[in-house]
């Protein structure tokens, strides 16, 4: 058996970080470092104050404190914590490719590629090379490829490598809960020492029937497979709920419908703005990618359909506020509640709120933007855009009311004068609103765009506020 003392982990990110946090804590005698290229992530993670770890993620500040400077370390030290270890984690980001072969579908592959490069320059002895990160099919292919030739290597003999696919199903918001009561470990490859060798690990606390033996490419595909199959659940309610708003039924009522039948669950039936996040789009494309690739193009374009669904949908919202607005959304204030993907995480990648914003300002509204976690200068970015009182043409002159603008508050006392309130993210603090107070200080007539199904209809309508709920034909 071979036994593990040092993990070393390449990527501090969502993954990376709480991933090897939970390991640590559950394996107090493995020595677990995290290292990462980005010096500012880094500090953040060996911050004394834990509100500014770089991640929120419900209980992994309690782990981190618990675990931190005793059996898990962060640094940018990747040399020499890729030298010490027996197992390196590949836990590095896999985006979209931009340009080149490929482009707008196609994993871009060059920060693993980078990663098994100074793996294979700087390990020592045995390494068990794990790929954590989301990857296109016969990757590992890749990261052997340049593992053996550094075998061959003669200023490095005595190396030598396996490579394991183990891909993460953790969600973020409840990384945690997923990593500590997994529904399944699954372990890719063909050498058993190797995949035993991650299986003690992983069965210090997950039960051995959780934990699967596979060959490397059926791994790999399974990671691709599962987040493809979760995101058509979301397109396939989201394509119903628009029926729903044709036809004067309701989506929670077909949702609770049709997932009492075991055969189809409950899970990942609600209807929203749209799935964000930085994988589902990203991982389906490198499916549709693959499938054209390999010749089949109706298994492309079928998986294709569930991405275009979901930017149809998200482009439906904004047009529906600007229609219910009467036709225009010109110098109206419109609160947006909510702006990261889902609750209980800082993330914004891919999230719906980012386009449905852009396309209120480019509409013209004035958007006041609130969200209990996501930062302003995360908004910045993702809006590609200053807030209004970065705006050098709105200080110097009068446009003010003619071109679309935004600004971030951190409280929620923003509703004087307002049009609309648009809710985009589930925030539990916007489920206890008091709307007859609200209403006091919107304009008169208002409306309430619920895009995730969290205001009790009564209590808004009883506010004498318009409501549009996601897939609610009722409300006409
Ligand atoms: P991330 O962008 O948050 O983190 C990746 C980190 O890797 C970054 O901090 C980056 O600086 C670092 N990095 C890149 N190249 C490096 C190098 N050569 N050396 C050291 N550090 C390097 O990404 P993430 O969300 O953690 O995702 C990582 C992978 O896990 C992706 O493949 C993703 O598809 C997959 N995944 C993500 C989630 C999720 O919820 N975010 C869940 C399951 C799987
Ligand atoms: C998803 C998967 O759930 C994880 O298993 C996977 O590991 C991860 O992607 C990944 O590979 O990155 P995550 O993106 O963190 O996790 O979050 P989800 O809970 O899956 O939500 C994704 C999006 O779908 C969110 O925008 C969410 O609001 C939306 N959603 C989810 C709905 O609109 N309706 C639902 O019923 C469920």
């Amino acid at each position: 058996m071979i036994k593990i003392n040092n993990i070393c982990c390449i990527g501090a990110g969502y993954v990376g970080g709480p991933t090897m946090a939970v390991i640590a804590d559950k394996c107090p005698n493995i020595n677990v470092n995290v290292v990462d290229i980005d010096e500012e992530r880094i500090k953040k993670w060996n911050d004394k104050n834990l509100k500014n770890l770089p991640i929120f993620e419900p209980g992994l500040a309690e782990i981190v404190d618990r675990c931190r400077d005793i059996n898990l370390h962060f640094s940018i030290s990747v040399e020499e914590k890729i030298y010490e270890a027996d197992m390196v984690f590949i836990s590095v980001n896999t985006p979209t490719k931009k340009k080149g072969l490929g482009a707008g579908k196609a994993s871009d592959l060059r920060w693993v590629e980078e990663s098994a490069r100074q793996v294979a320059k700087f390990s020592s002895g045995h390494t068990i090379v794990v790929e954590k990160s989301t990857l296109p099919v016969r990757t590992a292919e890749v990261i052997q490829n340049i593992l053996r030739s550094a075998e061959q290597d003669n200023h490095r003999r005595g190396i030598s490598f396996d490579v394991l696919s183990n891909p993460e199903f953790l969600a973020e918001g409840t990384a945690i809960e997923d990593l500590e009561y997994p529904d399944r470990v699954l372990i890719g490859g063909d050498n058993i020492n190797a995949m035993n060798a991650l299986h003690s690990i992983y069965s210090r606390w997950v039960s051995k029937e959780k934990i699967l033996f596979t060959n490397i490419w059926s791994s790999e595909l399974a990671k691709l497979t599962a987040n493809a199959f979760l995101a058509q659940r979301i397109s396939s309610i989201n394509s119903i709920a628009a029926m729903c708003e044709a036809t004067g039924a309701d989506v929670r009522e077909v949702s609770r419908a049709i997932g009492t039948d075991s055969r189809i669950g409950s899970k990942f039936l609600d209807s929203g703005p749209g799935f964000g996040g930085s994988c589902f789009k990203k991982d389906i494309l490198n499916l549709v990618y693959l499938a054209e690739y390999f010749g089949l193009n109706e298994v492309a374009n079928f998986w294709q359909s569930v991405v275009n669904l979901n930017n149809w949908h998200q482009n439906r919202i904004s047009k529906l506020v600007v229609k219910k607005l009467f036709g225009t959304v010109t110098g109206k204030k419109i609160v947006v509640l909510g702006f990261a993907f889902k609750a209980n995480t800082n993330d914004t990648r891919e999230s719906a709120a980012i386009q449905i914003c852009k396309d209120l300002i480019d509409e013209g509204a004035d958007i006041w933007i609130h969200d209990p976690k996501v930062s302003k200068l995360q908004i910045e970015k993702d809006l590609e855009m200053a807030p209004i009182e970065q705006l050098e043409e709105i200080k110097e002159n009068k446009l003010l009311s003619k071109i679309g603008k935004w600004r971030f508050s951190k409280s929620l006392d923003i509703f004087d004068k307002a049009h609309a309130v648009l809710m985009l993210t589930e925030w539990k603090e916007y489920k206890n609103i008091d709307w007859i107070d609200i209403s006091k200080k919107m304009m008169n007539p208002a409306w309430v765009f619920d895009a995730r199904s969290i205001t009790d209809p009564s209590k808004v309508e009883s506010a004498n506020l318009n409501l549009w709920r996601v897939g609610d034909g009722t409300s006409k």
